[in-house]
């Protein structure tokens, strides 16, 4: 038989909730799929199908031949699959190389210690492989989970976002990888929001609530990238660029402020490594400054020591004029920050936590209550207002991230890695309100791993290996680096300083 994944009328359905909907599938043996779909479309879902993890409410699957249904082909399944979940569990408190040989022990395939050294290269994670799993930085956390689901010679590889978070260089590499090191047989299923990763794959499903909308070579979806972009997002619904009400009714304080970001030669060591070395900008009033870089760069820990959560080794850092380490708590009065990792308190619900966080800035009374109000209006929450913030979809826990970053409306906005793992349309959406939110004068700092994002930014300063190697504007930076675009200019500058190295 030459198909990997066989669904016949397959659906699931979560109480009341349809999240699969007579899905009918043949994919082929050998193939590497890409499976897309908005925040919610039923992506998890199906591949947990397929994995065998969770029964369907209706309808039949087929996986490697064998029904995920019956107990005992269950296990057959899992012995040939290699599975990496979304929340991949790494065990935080034991190192790189630990974290390895446990999971190759849990596959029973001893055979395979000749691997660590090939998948501990590609992850850059060699020189660290006693550094416990949870000083990695986050992009460095997701690159070994994947070498932990890559262990033993998987039939078939089910990888639910394995790319969240990794930089545009380790994407690349991430995909060589998976294609060395998987055998002609070997069928992979790779879950995605990365659409320039979807265009170089074999096949492309596409589900939408629950429904397969696109089924194909991804060839036939556009020969170029633009094009095959611009049809995923139109298959998906569609994005109509609108006014941000988030900007049009933010009062922004008045100053004069020259550098309402400034980071005066800012290093951090950490028990003798240099994670950060000297890095020094300045952000103006309505500009948006991206520091960009590969995982592990040191870009969250400048964002961690220009807020006032790490403690420079040495340097300052100022946000409108106040000295971070020495008045923490006015400089962030200045200041709305959204974290790598969500850090909304998952156990409150939506209200709760603009409750809380509007508590911190130091808001209270009416006006405490307006300001939440107008948030719930502006952002459109209203109708999870009372639920867990942890049920949420994806796209809203991002939104009520930044409602709470900006709840007291401040002139200044951090955003570390704020739209990963987030759907085309959802990012865009972001980026209308950023954008607004600049244009009224409002400075930003944020990173991010979608190229596709960097040409929102004023100027970028490209970090590699705790330094700035370059700061310019976008156009400025692919012209020094003779690129058709900023994807090929991060990865040609990139590449440059490993050769120099
Ligand atoms: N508490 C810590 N102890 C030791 N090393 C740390 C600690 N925190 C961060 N590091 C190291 O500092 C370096 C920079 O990490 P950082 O999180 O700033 O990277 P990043 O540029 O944000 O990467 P990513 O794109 O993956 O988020 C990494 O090598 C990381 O392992
Ligand atoms: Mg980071």
């Amino acid at each position: 038989m030459e198909n990997a994944i066989v669904t016949k009328n397959l659906s699931k359905s979560f109480l009341s909730d349809v999240a699969l909907d007579d899905i009918n599938l043949a994919l082929k043996k050998g193939a590497i799929i890409a499976l897309l779909g908005a925040d919610g479309a039923g992506k998890t879902t199906l591949l947990r199908l397929v994995a065998g993890l969770l029964c369907a409410t209706k309808g039949e699957i087929v996986t490697l031949e064998l029904n995920p249904k019956n107990d005992s082909d269950k296990e057959k399944i899992l012995n040939q699959i290699g599975y990496m979940p979304q929340k991949f569990g790494l065990y935080e408190d034991l190192t790189v190389e630990e974290n390895l040989n446990l999971y190759s022990k849990l596959k029973r395939n001893s055979a395979n210690y000749a691997n660590f050294d090939k998948l501990l290269e590609f992850t850059t994670l060699k020189p660290f492989k006693k550094r416990l799993a949870q000083d990695l930085s986050g992009g460095m956390k997701q690159k070994l989970g994947l070498a932990c689901a890559l262990l033993g010679e998987p039939k078939l590889l089910i990888l639910d976002e394995p790319s969240v978070g990794v930089d545009p260089l380790s994407r690349l590499e991430l995909l060589d990888l998976v294609r060395k090191t998987i055998s002609k047989n070997t069928t992979v299923i790779w879950s995605s929001s990365y659409l320039d990763e979807a265009f170089n794959f074999d096949i492309c499903v596409i589900l939408d609530k629950g429904k397969v909308i696109f089924d194909g070579r991804t060839k036939d979806l556009g020969q170029n990238y633009e094009v095959f972009e611009n049809k995923v997002i139109e298959l998906m619904g569609g994005y109509k660029e609108k006014e941000s009400l988030v900007a049009k009714n933010y009062h922004l304080i008045e100053h004069n402020e020259r550098c309402c970001v400034l980071a005066d030669n800012l290093s951090k060591n950490f028990n003798g490594f240099w994670a950060v070395k000297n890095n020094s900008f300045c952000i103006k009033k309505g500009e948006i400054f991206g520091l960009l870089g590969p995982n592990g760069a040191g870009k969250s820990t400048t964002f961690k020591m220009m807020c006032a959560l790490l403690k420079p080794t040495s340097g300052k850092g100022f946000i409108m004029g106040v000295d971070v380490e020495k008045q923490p708590h006015k400089a962030r009065q200045y200041l709305g920050y959204m974290a790598q990792k969500f850090s909304l308190y998952s156990r409150l619900s939506l209200l709760d936590n603009l409750e809380f966080f509007s508590g911190i800035y130091g808001l209270f009374g009416k006006n405490k209550k307006e300001k939440i109000e107008r948030m719930i209006k502006v952002f459109e929450l209203e109708q999870y207002k009372d639920e867990m913030t942890s049920l949420l979809p994806l796209g809203y826990k991002q939104r009520l991230s930044l409602a709470c970053a900006l709840i007291h409306e401040p002139p200044v906005l951090f955003l570390d890695e704020p739209t990963s793992g987030v759907d085309a349309i959802q990012r865009r959406e972001f980026w209308n309100h950023i954008k607004a939110l600049a244009d009224i004068g409002v400075s930003v700092l944020v990173t991010t791993h979608f190229m596709d994002e960097a040409k929102f930014c004023d100027n970028i300063s490209l970090f590699y290996n705790g330094e700035i190697i370059a700061l310019d504007t976008p156009n400025n930076l692919i012209k020094q680096a003779n690129a058709k675009d900023m994807n090929e200019a991060f990865i040609k500058m990139i590449n440059l300083k490993k050769a120099q190295k």
